[in-house]
């Protein structure tokens, strides 16, 4: 274990000589939840020490951050953020949405191939022998080649974007991947690659735990990269701004549905593998995602009722904001902007059309979401204290509009995710 290199540090700690890669070493031996108590003793006193070590700031930043979710069982804060290391990730935030639109699709794009990126790598390591990392419940190769061709589909428009698609040459999959790998690899920057390094501690030892934290992360990078964009499309509508507003809302849809092939990729996860770490995960669940209950309520004032279910009350920060009308809705945007005659019959149109398609895509998202659920789940309850399954049948059909009707663009039997 890193005791000794723990017990160094602290003699003369220094933000930019903090044993990382001991550290994660051991948390990665036994799985988060297994730490000896010796470990977590001295990461405590390293978090002690923070306050009076100096700079330089961004490596103290990231030093915190690491602790915070290296200690969240022992703290007894375990939750969806801190499972997912979501400080680390430093997401783009709708708060800021003004000074973060410009660049927050470019900013996700490269997160998002990254994520996707670094598990295709483990499990091409895995399927190669040359990882001894997570070894328990290794998937045959067939399962692993499904899931490098998903990986592939999910980053390829990302990827074209950050022209680095072009020596994607090879035939087969798994050799593509490694191309993707390499090239993505190669473009990273020191941080971005301690980032990813630190931002993965599985509380189990199952192989499978990997795929299934950096889905989660890739499709929470793609939530931010929403609740920001359509926050940017309610300033712009309420502005008159109405191309802006349709290239928001728009540009939501199509990050949404991009994402789609993760759900396939995850479902490739061996319901066995689940099973076994989730009896680690009890209290983080994705119902406490901030992101995505900010893009639902940017939508649409939620109804009082599902503001005072679990759905809210795992997100206590947003709950109050909804409590308090703090959001302007892109429903009151667009109802607006059509009463007061401010914007012609064709812009109300062609946001009419952008608004039905994402709300068709977000359907279609919950339809993929709520069939994984119940495959990997069964009867099982959730992580976020809800009874599962029937959680998400309520939910899934809930409009995301009052003032449009997306249902009726979405097939029944629709099969395009998982
Ligand atoms: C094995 C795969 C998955 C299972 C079994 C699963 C299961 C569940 C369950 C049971 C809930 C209800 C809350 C609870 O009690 O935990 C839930 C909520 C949720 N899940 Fe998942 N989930 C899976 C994958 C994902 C993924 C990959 C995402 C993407 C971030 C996700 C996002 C969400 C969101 C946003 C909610 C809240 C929905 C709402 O409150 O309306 N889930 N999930």
């Amino acid at each position: 274990m890193c005791t000794a290199e723990l017990t160094s540090w602290l003699h003369e700690p220094n933000p930019r000589r903090f044993p990382y890669e001991a550290v994660v070493r051991a948390y990665h031996s036994v799985g988060k939840h297994f730490v000896p108590a010796d470990v977590l003793e001295l990461l405590g006193q390293a978090r002690a020490v923070l306050p009076g070590l100096h700079g330089p700031w961004p490596r103290l930043r990231t030093l915190a951050a690491f602790l915070d979710t290296a200690l969240d069982k022992p703290d007894n804060r375990y939750d969806y953020p801190t499972y997912l290391a979501l400080l680390l990730l430093e997401l783009p935030t709708a708060n800021d949405w003004l000074e973060q639109a410009s660049f927050a699709r470019s900013r996700c794009d490269r997160l998002t191939v990254q994520l996707v990126a670094d598990v295709l790598a483990f499990e091409l390591a895995a399927l190669d022998g040359q990882t001894t990392l997570l070894p328990t419940m290794r998937p045959a190769p067939g399962l692993v080649t499904k899931r490098v061709r998903h990986g592939l589909r999910a980053i390829r428009p990302a990827l074209a974007r950050m022209a680095l698609d072009g020596g994607l040459t090879a035939v087969e999959h798994a050799d593509q991947a490694r191309q993707a790998c390499a090239v993505v690899y190669a473009d990273m920057s020191f941080a971005e690659r301690r980032t990813l390094q630190l931002s993965i501690l599985p509380v189990h030892t199952v192989h499978d735990e990997y795929l299934f934290l950096r889905v989660l992360q890739a499709f929470e990078t793609t939530f931010a990269l929403l609740a920001t964009h359509l926050r940017g499309a309610v300033a712009s509508l309420t502005a008159g701004e109405v191309d802006r507003a349709v290239y928001f809302v728009t540009s939501s849809g199509e990050a949404l549905r991009e994402a789609a092939p993760l759900f396939s990729m995850l479902g490739t996860m061996q319901i066995e593998s689940f099973r076994t770490f989730r009896q680690f995960t009890e209290g983080a669940s994705a119902i406490q995602s901030h992101n995505y209950k900010i893009v639902e309520s940017l939508c649409r004032r939620p109804d009082a009722e599902r503001v005072d279910s679990p759905a809210y009350h795992s997100v206590p920060e947003v709950r109050s904001r909804v409590l308090v009308g703090q959001h302007h809705t892109l429903d009151d945007a667009y109802a607006q902007a059509c009463h007061s005659g401010d914007i012609a019959e064709a812009d109300q149109v062609r946001l009419a059309a952008a608004m039905a398609d994402f709300s068709a895509t977000l359907v279609r998202w919950r339809k993929a979401h709520y069939r994984l659920a119940v495959r990997m789940l069964g009867d099982a309850t959730g992580t976020g204290y809800t009874e599962g399954a029937p959680y998400l049948a309520a939910v899934r059909d809930i409009p995301v509009f009052d003032t449009i009707d997306a249902m009726d663009r979405i097939d029944s039997d629709d099969t395009t995710a998982v």
